[in-house]
């Protein structure tokens, strides 16, 4: 046979054999298939599962109490006992759970345990798991209206309850985000915007303009530090305020920064106000920095990240004065308003200037977005969003305003209680006076030590 002829016989058999091998490694792959289902779990084993499931989170929280609050291991403990390569083939879901019992819980520090006394009061409780639980199996993206009506509405819903809880009025509407930290960084940008306009279309470089500059106190939380890195206006540009004996900001040393920050050809941007700092609970005083504020044209951001909650107290209501003045304010209710973690409420007076800085529709969701009334996408710079308000809408039907409004007042009676045994005890100090019985105390003292 000529080479030619034998080169074109060859060619014709691998043609015809290719897909003689394809349809061959098809059906293997098939047979595996059908051993092996690509499917979900079979409806009846999940449902064992969610049963066995239920036993392991009611009996976690029924013996927690037995549970060391934090683990004595060395970091890298956890890391140890897990293999180190990614599992090539599935496990039961059986020995998924026998390797939280023995490996993950015994290395965690137990929040909602009742002898966890570290950072915040926590918001564990069961209507918050059983909204956590219920949120899993939705499992939507809330993004457009249409992308899930009903996780729009109920987002609307329910920062419209914490709106009339906590007395702030109807001028603020507002967007669930993960933290406050970035709810304040949304808010800092708009005030950007406000004071350099167009920032959003052209950026900061370039453009002669002024340094912006941020002020706060230096009991503030950092994470107005973090927002002003992210924003591209410098750490350096937040001006950290000194305060009085009672841990709030001193206005009059805010009101003459302010001034010499003018005469020296900077532009002030923005306010931070506080209620409820990180160490000690503080409040600013916030009508007499919205005064201030007003008066130099400047954005009034309200971190009530901790406090806020506690404006729903009777009792606390002062604590609101001055909020009327502001242009934002963030509230955690995973701090305070038992929602589990995360949730957070940015609430800006006139909604629409977050949405003028962040809405951005692009080709693909532009039918998604037509006759909403929101879109909750357009408030942030996050597409894909979480169905938070659910575990919110449960908790909150399941505890009521006087509910919540009961615990927050035995928190502070509780925590009143401590004071009083820490001014009678001489080996401890209080390190912030009770203001009007609304504080933290750290302890022990420097002088304990
Ligand atoms: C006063 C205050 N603001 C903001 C934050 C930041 O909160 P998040 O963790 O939700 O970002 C905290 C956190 O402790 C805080 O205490």
């Amino acid at each position: 046979m000529p080479w030619e002829t034998a080169e074109a016989v060859g060619r014709l058999g691998r043609a015809l054999a290719t897909p003689l091998k394809r349809g061959v490694n098809e059906r293997n792959a098939m047979q595996d298939r059908q051993q092996q289902p690509l499917g979900d779990t079979p409806p009846e084993d999940f449902r064992k599962q969610l049963h066995e499931l239920a036993d392991w989170i009611a009996d976690f929280r029924e013996h927690i109490e037995g549970l060391r609050v934090a683990p004595n291991d060395k970091p890298g403990a956890i890391r140890h006992q897990l293999p180190k390569r990614a599992p090539e083939e599935g496990e039961p879901f059986e020995r998924i759970l026998g390797d939280v019992d023995q490996i993950i819980v015994p290395g965690m520090v137990h929040w909602s345990h009742p002898m966890f006394l570290g950072y915040f009061g926590w918001t564990s409780t069961a209507p918050g798991i059983l909204g956590e639980i219920l949120t899993a199996p939705l499992n939507v993206n809330a993004m457009t209206w249409r992308t899930c009506p009903a996780a729009t509405e109920l987002e609307t819903v329910v920062v419209g309850w914490l709106r009339q809880w906590v007395g702030l009025s109807d001028e603020f509407d507002g967007v669930v985000y993960d933290t406050a930290s970035v709810g304040i960084m949304h808010a800092l940008a708009v005030a950007r915007e406000e004071a350099a306009p167009a920032t959003r279309k052209l950026g900061l470089t370039d453009r002669n303009l002024p340094r912006l500059r941020i002020y706060t106190s230096d009991q503030a939380h950092s994470s107005a530090e973090k927002a002003a890195i992210a924003l591209g206006l410098g750490e350096e540009n937040v001006i950290r305020i000194a305060c009085d004996a009672q841990f709030r900001i001193d206005v009059n040393s805010l009101g003459q920064k302010i001034a010499a920050d003018r005469q020296n050809g900077l532009q002030p941007m923005a306010v931070i106000a506080t209620v409820g700092t990180t160490s000690t609970a503080s409040i600013d005083p916030v009508r007499d920095i919205g005064n201030l504020c007003r008066q130099a044209k400047i954005w009034l951001h309200i971190d009530a990240a901790y406090g806020g909650g506690f404006a729903m107290v009777p009792e606390y209501e002062w604590i609101r004065k001055g909020w009327e003045l502001a242009d934002s304010i963030v509230i955690n209710p995973h701090k305070t308003v038992f929602v589990p973690l995360d949730f957070s409420v940015l609430y800006v007076r006139d909604l629409e200037r977050l949405r003028h800085v962040f809405s951005l529709v692009p080709e693909y969701l532009r039918g998604d977005t037509v006759d909403a009334e929101k879109n909750y996408m357009d408030y942030g710079i996050q597409l894909g969003r979480r169905f938070r308000a659910l575990k919110a809408w449960v908790i909150w039907r399941s505890l009521g305003r006087v509910g919540v409004v009961a615990r927050l007042s035995e928190q502070i009676r509780l925590a009143n209680l401590l004071a009083d045994w820490i001014k009678k005890n001489d080996r401890f100090e209080l390190s912030a006076q009770p203001r009007r019985r609304l504080f933290s105390v750290c302890w022990p003292c420097s002088r304990h030590r």
